[in-house]
């Protein structure tokens, strides 16, 4: 694969480093890769010995047709097997592997006065009582359950509890609109609905409650509301008086439907028998956007979800025990629900669960955070970087960051210049950097460097994980070998891929796998170079990526233009310093419309609403009857 006399600048990781890895060169890592590739029955099957199986599978490790021309498609993972997720992250440890008093999360909050340790134990028991609790609000196996939560312990707490009953979460991300959260509310049809009464972000303080109860409302306005009760969090840095903006805070409260989150809790018991699901059971569903316009409910299930996000964080992050390790998405991404949550819980490793962002307080917090907690692992994206390059290495050297071992990079690719300043100012030219390409609806990485075995080129996500057959394809659906250019697409199925559009595997097969039967199309852009090295070179469809979020053009074109005094819309992509990409929206109003403040301030919110982000406005230009304005999201 490699050629060793390449004329690209390579970094190769260090002897020490190499030492002691699971895969400690490239030799290793090819010898595994062609095993899980002509042997995958047993590839997986020794990475499912280490996880606990109530009922052995009866069917095969993978079972899957990828072809729409020979009939509908399908992947399934140890078949007949029972097993539970949440029994396997927490209770395995706990009580089989005596990792109880191990740290499981060092919560900090988005103040540095707001944080608090959470052991393994101390995770289990709060999660059984929270899985009480949604049993007795009626919530059963198959049930969904909508959660609307900032980055604090109970968004773990509540995730693991559908997991350990078998309901299926939705979460959604809590910087998002009333009115995708009531989208995502009616698609799912969830009963239950987990909140909290406000979150600051920044200094700024959001009334989650508030925006929780307008999608409420606008669920009843389209006489589809299932949601019956709504647990609310008290969120930690509002419960104290220190809290001070607290008392500007009103809760909307409806005593039928809303109940407090610990008076519930109090006096639930912290046992809770899991409930033994089938391998191929739903886990969760995880909406992204769609090129159509309406979000795509991604839906992942029980067993290869565990043993995909497992196998790829102690492999990519080189797992130890005694990692501190800090992913710092939100869990409302795909990022954080496989490895903020599954990936490291399964691998029983420390954490960090950070709520804030990275220039609040100070400009330096991420590292403060790092030194902190010595953190030895750390996962953030690209538009982070670049933010955080701009004020110079200057915070950085405040900090002792010589803890760090691997740093990594996800969401978008990266350009070698933000590449160097990580690896040099950040991981101080000594840490690898894993720059992990994959997408929610591949579970986990697919194209990602091992960091004692692969030599990195700046902007490469290099090779395939284990079980993952890339291929490049030209637009006639011909398969380009050697140096080549085009798109990215996958031969067979790893464990971790999703198995259907929530109640459209019309739209799923539709989506992924009609343009070119027998693969599984990314709609990434993709090269690779005479090393064999993939260079991920961005969406080929109408999807655009703004720091690191998936959007479409399609679905902010048709928010916009749900708006009466508007004639048409056009909806393009533009590079961003930071961003990556940000938008720009050409709105043309209909004769009758007349550029105003708040015309304005309405094409924001709906701008808001569909791309789940800010919008701001400007005029752009005045002809005649008609009126064109641009806008950028970000
Ligand atoms: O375009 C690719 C880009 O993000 C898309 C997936 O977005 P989403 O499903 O929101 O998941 C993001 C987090 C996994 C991909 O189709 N992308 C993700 N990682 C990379 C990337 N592009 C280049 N390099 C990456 N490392």
């Amino acid at each position: 694969m490699v050629v060793p006399e390449s004329r690209d600048k390579m970094y190769y990781p260090s002897g020490d480093l190499q030492r002691d890895a699971h895969v400690p060169d490239l030799d290793s890592y090819l010898e595994l890769y062609r095993k899980s590739l002509e042997n995958p029955e047993v590839f997986w099957q020794e990475v499912a010995d280490e996880f606990f199986w109530k009922k052995p599978a009866t069917g095969p490790m993978l079972q899957y047709n990828f072809d729409v021309t020979k009939g509908n498609i399908y992947v399934k993972c140890m078949e007949g097997a029972k097993t539970n997720i949440c029994y396997n992250v927490l209770d395995r440890h706990v009580r089989e592997r005596s990792l109880g008093e191990k740290v499981a999360y060092y919560w900090e909050g988005n103040s540095p006065d707001q944080h608090m340790t959470i052991t393994y134990s101390q995770l289990l028991s709060h999660v059984c009582r929270c899985a009480n609790v949604l049993r007795q609000m009626g919530v059963k196996k198959g049930d969904r359950v909508s959660i609307y939560l900032p980055m604090i312990p109970e968004l773990v707490y509540t995730m693991l509890a559908c997991a350990r009953i078998g309901a299926v979460h939705s979460i959604v991300f809590a910087g998002f609109s009333s009115e995708s959260l009531c989208e995502r509310i009616i698609d799912t049809q969830s009963s239950v609905l987990v909140t909290a009464d406000g979150v600051y972000r920044g200094e700024k303080l959001i009334n989650l409650k508030q925006i929780v109860d307008e999608a409420l409302e606008k669920c009843r306005e389209k006489a589809s509301s299932s949601v019956t009760k709504c647990l609310v969090v008290k969120h930690p840095a509002l419960r104290t008086k220190s809290g001070a903006a607290c008392n500007k805070l009103q809760t909307p409260w409806d005593s039928e439907c809303d109940v407090w989150w610990d008076e519930a809790m109090r006096g639930s018991p912290e046992e809770c028998e899991p409930e033994w699901l089938d391998a191929e059971d739903p886990l969760f569903i995880l909406y992204t956007s769609g090129s159509t316009g309406k979000p795509k409910g991604v839906l992942h299930t029980v067993a290869g979800y565990m043993l995909y996000t497992s196998l790829t964080f102690k492999y990519v992050f080189d797992h130890h025990h005694g990692d501190v390790y800090w992913c710092t998405a939100d869990i409302g991404w795909i990022t954080g629900h496989s490895y903020i949550t599954y990936g490291p819980l399964a691998n029983g490793a420390t954490s960090v669960l950070f709520e804030g962002v990275p220039v609040h307080p100070h400009v330096g917090r991420f590292w403060e955070i790092i030194e902190k907690y010595k953190v030895t692992k750390f996962y953030t994206a690209p538009t982070a970087i670049r933010l955080l390059m701009k004020y110079g290495r200057e915070p950085l050297q405040k900090y002792d960051l010589s803890s760090l071992r691997i740093v990594g990079t996800v969401g978008e690719p990266i350009n070698p210049e933000a590449w160097q300043w990580y690896h040099e100012a950040v991981g101080q030219g000594r840490c690898p950097v894993v720059d992990t390409f994959w997408q929610t609806e591949t579970g986990g990485h697919v194209l990602t460097p091992l960091p004692a075995a692969t030599p990195l080129k700046p902007g490469s996500a290099t090779f395939p994980f284990f079980g993952v057959e890339p291929a490049i394809l030209n637009e006639h659906g011909e398969e380009l070998e050697g140096e080549a250019e085009g798109y990215l697409v996958f031969r067979r199925p790893w464990p971790g891929i999703m198995r259907t559009l929530y109640e459209n595997h019309e739209r799923f097969e539709n989506t992924y796998f009609k343009k070119f039967p027998g693969f599984y199309v990314t709609g990434d852009g993709c090269r690779r170079d005479r090393d064999g090295y993939y260079w991920i070179t961005g969406r080929i469809d109408d999807m655009l990526n703004v720091s690191g979020h998936l959007m479409s053009t399609a679905e902010v074109e048709a928010a916009l233009t749900e708006h009466p005094a508007v004639a048409e819309a056009a909806v393009v992509s533009r590079p961003h310093e930071v961003k990556g990409e940000c938008l720009y929206c050409f709105v043309s109003l209909k004769d009758c419309g007349e550029f105003n403040r708040a015309v304005v301030e309405e094409l924001k919110g709906l701008g808001q609403s569909s791309a789940s982000c800010w919008i701001h406005v400007r005029r752009r230009k005045d002809a005649a009857a008609t009126i064109i304005i641009s806008a950028q999201i970000g």
